[in-house]
């Protein structure tokens, strides 16, 4: 049967910070590296499938849905159906924090940017993420 590949991009700030009062720290910043970054997400992930809690998919903007398949995880979905849907696709899990601490020992692939910011934030990133393979113990 065909796997379902499953990978992550975010961007984090300098200490690890993911979010600010539900959108990215560094939002509207036009610097060209935090305008880059965003691009590239949308770049990387067109055609495939973006899964992400509902905060962070009501941030992505109407132009996304167009061109990958986008659907909106809850708490009450059981991940290892929610991912054989997708068998044969690539599926980016989008966060936030809660979504990762459940899907990242599905995750075969981080990309992980690490941008200049270095203010305040509400949603941080967790290292452990990338160390909970199936045969690890958290
Ligand atoms: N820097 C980055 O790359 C990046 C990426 C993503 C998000 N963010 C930031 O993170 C923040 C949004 O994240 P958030 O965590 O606040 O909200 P979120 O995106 O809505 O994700 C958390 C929600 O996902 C749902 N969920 C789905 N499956 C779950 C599971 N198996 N276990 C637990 N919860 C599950 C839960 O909602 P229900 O219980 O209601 O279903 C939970 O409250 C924003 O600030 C956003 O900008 C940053």
């Amino acid at each position: 049967m065909e796997q379902t590949v499953v990978r992550v991009i975010c961007a984090i700030g300098q200490s690890g910070q993911l979010g600010h009062n539900g959108v990215l720290p560094w939002e509207g910043n036009p610097s060209p590296e935090y305008v880059a970054d965003v691009a590239r997400f949308f770049d990387i992930t067109r055609g495939h499938v973006l899964l992400a809690g509902p905060k962070t998919i009501a941030s992505v903007p109407k132009f996304a849905f167009a061109d990958r398949t986008i659907e909106v995880l809850r708490s009450h979905m059981d991940p290892e159906q929610t991912l054989k849907h997708y068998a044969g696709r690539v599926v980016f899990i989008g966060g936030g924090p809660p979504v990762w601490d459940i899907y990242a020992r599905y995750v075969s692939h981080w990309d992980v940017t690490r941008l200049p910011y270095d203010g305040p934030a509400d949603r941080w990133f967790n290292p452990l993420w990338l160390t909970c393979g199936e045969h690890q113990q958290r």
